[in-house]
């Protein structure tokens, strides 16, 4: 675990990161969403290592990260001239694009298929390590399969501990949910993903885009590989409750009571506004931002259901904050969480 400062990282440090990932290892380090577990992206060995590491089913395909937008062609068979308009105006930012795959880029990367997802972050660390390496570098989030994304370097520890090489502790990230997958082999333009650029900051550009919903559990078809699992999970068992503010406080106090008699240990993600009514209650809050502060929202939201499952809860009840700017990425992560146990409130009860 190497310390390393957010904004102006230690070349020295950087340096000996990047030795590690041109000799094949792994690094942990930060990017602007979440921390990526970073290999060598032309190096077919060292990119099975982060499927080891994981234990990520080898399907589930990675997002290439570069330092410039300029490399696109060493990794992308056929760059758009849309690819280029969105990387103007979302690079380096939490946006990654699906783009025909290059030839130089092993299949390990793109679990066999002929597209490559592509970005390039907004982090110091993360720029000045894939310029040192010299090379692509193929990342997904640092989290053990299926588990929460980690937004600090304790939560890669935690879930990674003694699988990888070296960690860069850059502190927590800024905007703490994943980037947005969007798919440019389709026409027109797809986000398989919501994340950390919105959709309307997107059809500034691309006019409305759609988002293809993705499947929550294993059985139901998925259109992007790598989402047809249960993700996000803590341990505890989340049920994510939507519809209008006046519905859903109601609704998850009736559940909290029926819960607390039953004896069970239940905790709750919650906005700011929400606290007071469920004060004096016997269960554990995790306050994750005022419902129009959805920035705040994100950042906190992984530390948060970390924070539950630490305290040892049975049961998260989370609410949802709407489906505007980053409202639908947490919405996505939470319906997740939830493996779709999701209570939809329709008029307030009484
Ligand atoms: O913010 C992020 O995107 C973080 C940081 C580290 O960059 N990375 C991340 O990677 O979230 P990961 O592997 O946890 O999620 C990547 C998602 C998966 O859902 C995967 O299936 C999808 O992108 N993906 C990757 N390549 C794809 C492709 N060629 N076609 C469709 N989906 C793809
Ligand atoms: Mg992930």
């Amino acid at each position: 675990m190497l310390d390393v400062d957010p904004v102006a990282p230690d070349p020295a440090v950087i340096r000996r990161a990047a030795a590690v990932l041109r000799s094949g290892g792994l690094v942990a380090f930060p990017t602007e969403t979440v921390y990526g577990l970073g290999a060598n992206a032309l190096d077919a060995g060292a990119v099975r290592g982060i499927f080891a590491a994981k234990a990520r089913p080898a399907y589930d395909p990675l997002i290439v990260h570069l330092a410039d937008v300029a490399r696109l062609p060493d990794v992308a068979g056929a760059i758009p001239p849309l690819a280029c308009e969105l990387a103007e105006a979302f690079w380096p930012g939490p946006l990654t694009l699906i783009l025909p795959r290059g030839p130089r880029v092993p299949a390990e990367v793109t679990a066999g298929g002929d597209t490559v997802a592509v970005r390039v972050p907004a982090h110091p660390v993360a720029l000045a390590l894939i310029r040192a390496a010299g090379v692509p570098v193929a990342a997904p989030s640092a989290n053990r399969f299926g588990h929460i994304s980690p937004t600090r370097a304790a939560h890669v520890l935690a879930d990674l501990d003694g699988c990888i090489d070296v960690i860069l502790d850059g502190g927590a990230t800024r905007v703490g949910v994943e980037s947005t997958v969007l798919s440019l082999i389709t026409s027109p333009p797809a986000i398989l993903r919501p994340g950390g650029v919105s959709r309307e900051a997107l059809a500034r550009i691309l006019g409305d885009v759609c988002v293809v919903d993705r499947p929550v559990l294993s059985t139901e078809a998925a259109p992007s590989p790598g989402t047809l699992m249960q993700h996000y999970a803590p341990r505890a068992e989340v049920t994510l409750y939507r519809g209008p503010d006046e519905a859903i406080l109601p609704a998850m106090r009736e559940a909290v009571s029926h819960l607390l008699a039953q004896g069970t240990h239940v905790g709750l993600l919650l906005a700011e506004e929400d606290v007071a009514a469920f004060a004096g209650l016997a269960v554990v809050l995790e306050v994750a931002g005022r419902r129009a502060a959805l920035e705040d929202v994100a950042r906190q939201l992984f530390t948060s259901l970390r924070a539950l499952d630490r305290a040892g809860v049975a049961v998260i009840l989370a609410r949802d904050f709407g489906a505007a700017g980053l409202g639908l990425a947490i919405r996505d992560r939470l319906t997740r969480a939830a493996g779709g146990r999701v209570i939809n409130v329709t008029a307030p009860s009484r």
